[in-house]
């Protein structure tokens, strides 16, 4: 395998069979239950700031981002992201989270904000939300709610139950 065969694109529609594939493989069944999960089913993720890995013409690697709110703040959810089995350790999850929060900045978006490992998500800018700041619709471990603010100051206006930012604006 060699990684100057693998691209980047902005996922399309015809890439949602192999992303759910991917997505199954990485989380199980188990996937459904994540509090990430519960608000990403509150509306539709933005496929322009998310992207998949190719090589060989098929995906093998996927990242999403769903525009959510927390009181006045906005931000993006990063996830899913996994890489396929055979792919990994290659640089390939860091780099789909280094262009997708890229893209998120040129987009004009200030926050982004994951459930993650903070030894992976840290070098990449990611540090942890102050407990009690957010709730999640279903439990979390608070030291795995992080965020990468890509304009100084968004983080602090992002405080409360935390929801898919088109439930925010129906309910405003
Ligand atoms: C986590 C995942 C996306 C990483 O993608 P990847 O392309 O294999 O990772 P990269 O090549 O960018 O980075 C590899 C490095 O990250 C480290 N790493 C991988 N997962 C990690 C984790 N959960 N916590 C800390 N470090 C981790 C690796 O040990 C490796 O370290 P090294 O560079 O010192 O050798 C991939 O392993 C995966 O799909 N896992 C299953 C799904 C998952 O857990 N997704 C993340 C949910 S938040």
């Amino acid at each position: 395998m060699n990684i100057a065969d693998v691209t980047y694109l902005p996922e399309q529609p015809a890439h949602d069979p192999e992303i759910d594939d991917i997505n199954a493989e990485a989380f199980g069944p188990g996937r459904f239950a994540k509090a990430a999960y519960r608000i990403r089913e509150g509306g539709p993720h933005e496929r322009a700031l998310s992207f998949v890995a190719i090589h060989g013409g098929a995906v093998i690697a996927s990242v999403r981002m769903t525009r959510i709110a927390a009181g006045r703040g906005r931000a993006l959810l990063l996830g899913p992201l996994a890489v396929r089995p055979t792919f990994k350790n290659l640089g390939i999850g860091r780099r789909l989270v280094a262009i997708a929060c890229e893209a998120a900045g040129v987009a004009g978006h200030g926050l982004v904000v994951l459930v993650g490992d903070e030894p992976y998500y840290g070098p990449l800018g990611f540090s942890r939300i102050a407990r009690g700041q957010v709730t999640m619709p279903r439990p979390v471990d608070l030291n795995r709610l992080l965020a990468n603010e890509l304009q100084p100051g968004e983080l602090a206006a992002f405080s409360g139950p935390v929801e898919h930012a088109d439930l925010a604006r129906a309910s405003a």
